[in-house]
């Protein structure tokens, strides 16, 4: 039971300390699972060669999540939709199955800190963690989803993609389009990364609202700050996102479905 995650850079990888975990709950001593680097022009090639040499499957991190979807034979439904692969799994005629497990880490991750069904949610950002979440977010039965970005337009073509296969109403908009209150608010832009806030309306969070970011670090995010500073109670990290997504992977691997909590609590005592 060999599996591993490919990224390029790695080493900040969590993947091998949680899966690791996972794999202790069930008392799977021969579950084995390596953070690899992949050269940038050869990820094809770094996992075809993990593949003879034994691997069973593998997740896929930035920036070869598009190729991954390329390299399937076969795709889910989600990962169809997202258009990125986080997931492969070797089936039995050695064919390539490739998901994506991400919306679905996020969805357990919201749903432990409020309810989706007949809310009104706001995403914030078009780019691939956006595109990669809209479908499994919508089949939580949200009232409805906005889908706002600072490229107005990368949002309305999205929210136009996608919305025919919804049946939640999706529309698409400019961060200085956004109009009325949200229950629940996520961020999956990239703007944390820059330690920049959003410019939001004030009133955009709806009392009671959840205040969700995609990203985590040992220091709140700009875009939890913000909604600390506008009064939102319920404001939660991607760090159990990451765990969630990874749990989703471990079931489809090996049958087995891990509890989240405990590794999640493990992962944030060591931020
Ligand atoms: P990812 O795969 O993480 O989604 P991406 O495809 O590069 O990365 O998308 C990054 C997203 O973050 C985009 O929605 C981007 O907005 P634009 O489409 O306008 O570029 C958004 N983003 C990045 N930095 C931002 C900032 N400082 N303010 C607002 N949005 C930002």
């Amino acid at each position: 039971m060999r599996y591993a995650v490919f990224g390029n850079p790695i080493a900040h990888s969590k993947s091998p300390q949680i899966h690791a975990a996972f794999a202790a709950q069930f008392g799977l001593a021969q579950f084995r699972y390596d953070k690899l680097l992949a050269p940038l022009d050869g990820f094809a090639a770094t996992v075809r060669d993990f593949i003879a040499a034994g691997g069973a499957g593998c997740n896929v991190t930035v920036p070869f999540k598009e190729e991954a979807f390329r390299l399937a034979a076969t795709l889910s439904a989600r990962a169809e939709a997202a258009g990125a692969v986080n997931t492969l799994l070797v089936q039995a005629d050695g064919s390539l199955l490739g998901d994506n497990t991400d919306g679905a880490g996020l969805v357990a991750d919201l749903l432990r800190h409020g309810e989706l069904a007949g809310r009104r949610l706001l995403l914030l950002g078009a780019g691939g963690a956006a595109r990669g979440v809209l479908l499994p977010l919508s089949a939580q039965t949200p009232a409805a989803m906005v889908l706002a970005n600072r490229t107005a337009a990368k949002a309305t073509a999205l929210a136009a993609e996608f919305a025919p296969r919804l049946s939640v109403p999706l529309t698409g908009t400019g961060l200085d389009g956004i109009a009325g209150r949200f229950d629940v608010v996520i961020n999956a832009t990239s703007a944390s990364l820059g330690g920049t806030a959003l410019p939001l309306p004030a009133d955009v969070f709806a009392p009671g609202a959840l205040a969700y970011d995609m990203m985590y670090g040992k220091d709140e995010t700009p875009f939890l700050a913000q909604a600390r500073a506008a009064g939102v109670a319920t404001r939660v990290d991607g760090l159990g996102m990451l765990v969630g997504q990874a749990a989703e992977a471990f079931a489809l691997w090996t049958g087995h479905r891990p509890q989240v909590a405990p590794v999640l609590a493990q992962l944030r005592a060591a931020l």
